[in-house]
């Protein structure tokens, strides 16, 4: 992994660890309000969400994906498979009930009640990141768990939105060495939505 890589997802990973409690709880609804509003998440009937690490200051994603279960949506969250260095994906039927520390202490459904689900069954996919660029790209947490996720797709299912979602300093002109990222298409932040033209 490249070290400007690295040191670019420490300033960024630190950068939103200065966000309160309050502020993440305020922003996260601003972004949920804004997502909610997309015609891509009007028109899905299967979603794919991130569960957000609290400790981390993630755009929050729980009461998005309560909501989106109370409207009838399917939603599928990952399940980090360690030894095959690959996320699989779980339809979630209960936020409270379901969930339990998995690697990473990543929130995944217990292995009681995981119904594991293709991803290319979704129709939107949320795809989490450390930062994002205006071309679309994104820095992740380092694992190119999701890097080979959406390459995989991008082949299987190219109409796919993908949604970034974040806080207004994570967004950055330009991210390096992003040539082999497939780019977000839309980023969803507190203060606007971009759309990019891949
Ligand atoms: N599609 C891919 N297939 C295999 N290796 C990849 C792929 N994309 C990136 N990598 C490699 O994996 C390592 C981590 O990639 P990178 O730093 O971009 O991860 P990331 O985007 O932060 O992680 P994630 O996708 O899980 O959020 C790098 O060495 C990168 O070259
Ligand atoms: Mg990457």
């Amino acid at each position: 992994m490249s070290n400007e890589k690295k040191v670019i997802r420490q300033k960024f990973k630190s950068l939103r660890m200065r966000l309160s409690k309050e502020e993440v709880v305020i922003k996260s609804a601003q972004i949920k309000k804004s997502l909610f509003e997309l015609p891509e998440f009007a028109r899905s009937k299967t979603i794919v969400f991130y569960v957000a690490k609290q400790v981390s200051r993630e755009v929050e994603t729980e009461e998005m994906i309560k909501e989106s279960l109370k409207m009838g949506k399917r939603v599928l969250v990952p399940v980090v498979d360690n030894a095959a260095r690959k996320i699989l994906f779980s339809e979630l039927r209960d936020y409270d009930s379901e969930l339990a520390p998995g690697a990473f202490d990543i929130l995944e459904p217990k292995p009681s009640c995981r119904r594991l689900v293709p991803a290319s069954e979704s129709d939107l996919i949320i795809v989490p990141g450390v930062a994002f660029d205006m071309g679309g790209h994104r820095l992740g947490y380092g694992g190119a768990y999701y890097d080979r996720l959406l390459r995989e797709l991008a082949s299987v299912k190219p109409s796919l939105p993908l949604v970034g979602l974040a806080y207004e300093p994570q967004v950055v002109e330009k991210l390096p060495n992003t040539s082999r990222d497939v780019p977000i298409n839309i980023l969803v932040t507190e203060k606007r939505v971009l759309r990019f033209k891949l």
